[in-house]
């Protein structure tokens, strides 16, 4: 059904904190009604307004009577748990993948765990992924009973470097290693001519955390489909969102999928049969509805994002900030797509030496920032017992120190990031 625009109560449209609503930004031709809205000429910055770092309703607001819809299906037909809205998503997402099997479940850290129980990882494996991360891309793989085996990041794209990674299969390690578990993180793939040739040199598996990266894409082919198996998570920040907690696993095994399905249902392949020991991995109705109607927006969102980040490497190579190499000495270094790769820029993250500073002077002028991550993986308390210590892996060290995610969402104004770059400049003036 097509986007029912027309009825959005004019009180919507107006009176919202993030208003003028309607200007053009390259996020919203995709919205026929915001088309028609006069356009803003590109506004300078306005001091004092403030910068959301994400504002969903800016989103949802142009969805909401098709998203009500949706949901209104799930109450009608009473399908709660997986499902025919689960499976209808789940058809659309495999085919704009380009992958044999996509299949729903509770969340990005259990379609990790998923993806590794699925690919046949557990006691006595080891699995070799990224200190700068999320939590749950080394949480996942211990919940699989396997051991984390951590290589450092490439200091340009701060994902996995391949360099790191085959030092590390080169070393003794305390159990064989089993798979690698490239992050691809911010939106950007980690290298995946590398880490096939690896993968296939080595006989490893080779597990996506595709969590951050929906639409991206290395040598045209997109996350998802590159290792043998793919997890997302459709948590409310990621660039595709659910209305809560959700994720996916993909895959073109057969054999994967059908392993998948079973364990995600407490190992049953048939009812009260149980023939592992799986858990409670369903995805639920209102989710596989609402991520249904979000999958014909994605790419535009994506393109809208591409262009937020081609805007901000604009402005601050004009205000003169921009500095050239991998590490900063006053100014910032702006995050890069590397050649083989379609960036979706899931985040748009800089790097700075006085990062700390920096963020309270934007917070101080309401203008949201993040990090992520302030401490890497190997230097947290829940992970001590893997035995790492400070200094094993400098660049993931060094970028928990500099990095800071500036506000990008599809939907973010020119003048917005004019603000955000014009108070950048005057911290560092
Ligand atoms: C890289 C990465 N992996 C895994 C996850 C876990 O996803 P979820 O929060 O849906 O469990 C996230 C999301 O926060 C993530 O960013």
């Amino acid at each position: 059904m097509a986007p029912n625009f027309g009825r959005r109560p004019q009180t919507l449209t107006t009176g919202w904190p993030f208003l003028p609503y309607g200007t053009r930004t390259p996020a919203n031709w995709y919205h026929g009604w915001v088309k028609q809205t006069p356009s803003l000429p590109a506004t300078p910055a306005l001091p004092g307004q403030p910068v959301p770092m994400l504002d969903l309703k800016r989103q949802y607001l142009p969805l909401h009577q098709e998203l009500l819809d949706a949901v209104g299906h799930v109450l009608d037909t009473q399908q709660f748990i997986l499902g025919e809205p689960v499976a209808a998503f789940e058809r659309k997402a495999a085919s704009e993948l380009g992958v044999a099997h996509a299949l729903g479940c509770s969340s990005g850290t259990d379609a990790l765990w998923l993806a590794l129980a699925a690919a046949g990882i557990g006691p006595g494996d080891a699995v070799l992924t990224t200190p700068f991360s999320f939590f749950a891309s080394v949480s996942s793989i211990l919940r699989a009973g396997a051991t984390p085996i951590l290589a450092d990041i490439d200091p340009a794209t701060f994902n996995l470097s391949p360099q790191a990674a085959e030092a590390v299969l080169a070393a003794s390690n305390p159990a064989p290693v089993r798979a690698v578990l490239p992050v691809h993180l911010y939106g950007q793939c980690a290298d995946w001519t590398a880490f096939s040739r690896i993968g296939r040199e080595h006989g490893l598996k080779l597990i996506e955390d595709a969590a951050q990266a929906w639409g991206a894409e290395w040598d045209g082919v997109k996350a998802g489909g590159l290792g043998d198996t793919a997890a997302f998570s459709f948590y409310p920040t990621k660039n595709l969102s659910a209305a809560g907690d959700a994720g996916m696993v993909a895959t073109n095994s057969d054999e994967f999928a059908e392993r998948v399905k079973m364990l995600r249902q407490h190992g049953m392949r048939r009812r009260y049969y149980h023939d592992e020991v799986g858990w409670n991995a369903r995805m639920d109705g209102f989710q596989g509805a609402i991520l249904s109607v979000k999958l014909k927006y994605i790419d535009g969102w994506n393109e809208a994002r591409r262009a937020v980040a081609a805007r901000y490497h604009a402005l601050f190579a004009a205000a003169g900030l921009a500095e050239p190499g991998t590490y900063p000495a006053q100014g910032v270094v702006l995050p890069r797509e590397v050649p083989g790769s379609r960036h979706v820029w899931h985040q748009y993250v800089i790097r700075t030496p006085r990062r700390d500073q920096l963020r309270e002077f934007l917070a101080a002028r309401k203008i949201g920032s993040e990090i992520y991550y302030p401490v890497p993986l190997h230097l947290q308390d829940a992970l001590k017992s893997l035995g790492y210590t400070d200094g094993d892996f400098p660049e993931a060290e060094r970028a928990a120190r500099e990095v800071l995610a500036l506000p990008i969402f599809p939907e973010l104004r020119e003048d917005e990031q004019h603000t955000v770059v014009a108070a950048i400049a005057e911290f560092l003036s």
